[in-house]
């Protein structure tokens, strides 16, 4: 390795990439960031017209780009993306998931509908979409929880729902780490955003961002490569000593 000059060993050249929720938000830049690094990359969501936009940034990055509808929340939809990718790319290195739904409802209010719906996309899908992949990914692949800091604290909202989804995909983080990592050679990491301008953070209360920024030691909310630049570090060479752990990407929030 130290024949590699270090910036090298963030580089994806010729890895194949899946990132659900590409459709709009994170996802996107996540999939773009991928591609300047040199990585192809399938494209997940349930809008799939949305997911065009994504493979048209991919391809402006010089790599290549598939599309598959999908609701991660059925195993079956998981299966048929990791299908495509082998079929259209034969080899998945890293699994991105990115897919997600934020909710707030006052727990006494809210329906056991409206909180499985929450846990069946964001902690639920998320072990559908890891194990299709497990099945078919060779040592030195790498999958990426995407948690949140309602994970590991709490924001001022009602969001039980999401909160226990986030917290359940820190402990599926470190479990997968313990199983996979040593018998197949899969690191297994999760990130854990703060707060970062998408159509998720455009549903919050009017105000709400500018009273949490007061926790932030930063200041600001996170710019999107910031969070990406962490997603390239864990799936590459560079985060090649790191699994079954959980970064938080938030400007300090967690200190307070
Ligand atoms: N933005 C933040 O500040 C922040 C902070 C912490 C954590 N996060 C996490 O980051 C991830 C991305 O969120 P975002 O902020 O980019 O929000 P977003 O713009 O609302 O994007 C969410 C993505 O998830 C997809 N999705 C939702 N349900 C799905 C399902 N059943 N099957 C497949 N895809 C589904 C959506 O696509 P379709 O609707 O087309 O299916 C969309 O592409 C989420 O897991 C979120 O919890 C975000």
């Amino acid at each position: 390795m130290a024949d590699k000059g270090v910036l090298d060993m963030f580089r994806l050249d010729g890895k194949v990439a899946i990132v659900t929720g590409a459709s709009s938000g994170l996802g996107v830049v996540f999939a773009q960031a991928l591609a300047q690094a040199g990585a192809d990359v399938a494209l997940g969501a349930r809008r799939e017209d949305r997911l065009v936009a994504t493979r048209e940034a991919v391809e402006a990055a010089g790599r290549r780009a598939i599309t598959v509808r999908t609701d991660v929340a059925r195993p079956e939809d998981c299966q048929a993306l990791v299908e495509a990718t082998m079929a259209e790319f034969g080899r998945v290195d890293v699994l991105v998931n990115n897919a997600g739904v934020g909710t707030a409802v006052p727990a006494t209010r809210e329906t056991p509908e409206q909180f499985r719906s929450v846990i069946d996309v964001n902690l639920n899908g998320c072990y559908w979409m890891a194990q299709a992949c497990a099945r078919v990914m060779q040592p030195g692949s790498s999958i990426v929880n995407i948690s949140s800091i309602l994970g590991l604290t709490t924001a001022g909202l009602p969001q039980a729902a999401y909160a226990a989804s986030k917290a359940g995909l820190i402990g599926l983080t470190r479990d997968l780490a313990q199983q996979w990592t040593g018998r197949k050679g899969i690191r297994v990491n999760a990130l854990a955003p703060g707060f970062f301008d998408s159509e998720m953070t455009d549903q919050y209360p009017e105000g709400y961002i500018a009273q949490q920024l007061g926790r932030v030691l930063v200041g600001r909310p996170g710019d999107p490569m910031e969070l990406a630049a962490a997603l390239v570090f864990l799936v590459s060479a560079a985060g090649g000593y790191v699994t079954g752990t959980t970064l938080p990407v938030e400007g300090g929030l967690l200190t307070s």
